[in-house]
């Protein structure tokens, strides 16, 4: 908290330790979050709630983002989603596979439309990725 002006600055970086920390915020999360910088329950769950980045229940060990944005979609983007629900599992996007591992969700555009279809696993960015290539992309991170 020394690095910031006011304890309410250190927001963002202390949610992330949570999330880091549990793989994902609960409301008790919230709860010590709040008390440690002074600042209302309601306050630090509207924060949780507007980024999409911050995970509101448990996810995957792999937590993995299809962009499924119209210039990726027109390039296979769905197939992709739907190579990720069949190689890993998982019933629907959105869901987490039954060993607990894997987390698909479509997202928006992830500022690679160039590279259809982006995919992020975790905090790694993997490019060209097509319905094709999913299983071994799967298999390298099991
Ligand atoms: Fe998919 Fe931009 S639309 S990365």
């Amino acid at each position: 908290m020394a690095k910031y002006p006011a304890k309410a600055g250190a927001l963002l970086p202390a949610l992330w330790m949570v999330q880091e920390a549990h793989g994902w915020i609960s409301p008790a999360g919230m709860a010590e979050v709040a008390e440690a910088l002074d600042l209302t329950p309601a306050y630090v769950k509207g924060v949780v709630t507007f980024y999409t980045m911050y995970h509101q229940h448990p996810v995957g060990t792999y937590f993995v983002q299809v962009c499924t944005t119209t210039p990726c979609n027109v390039c296979g983007a769905e197939g992709v989603v739907e190579a990720f629900l069949k190689a890993t599992g998982a019933r629907a996007p959105g869901e987490t596979s039954p060993d607990g591992r894997w987390t698909i969700v479509e997202v928006e555009c992830l500022g690679a439309c160039g590279f259809a279809t982006p995919v992020m696993i975790n905090n790694d960015f993997v490019e060209s990725v097509t319905a094709a290539s999913v299983p071994a992309l799967v298999e390298r991170y099991r």
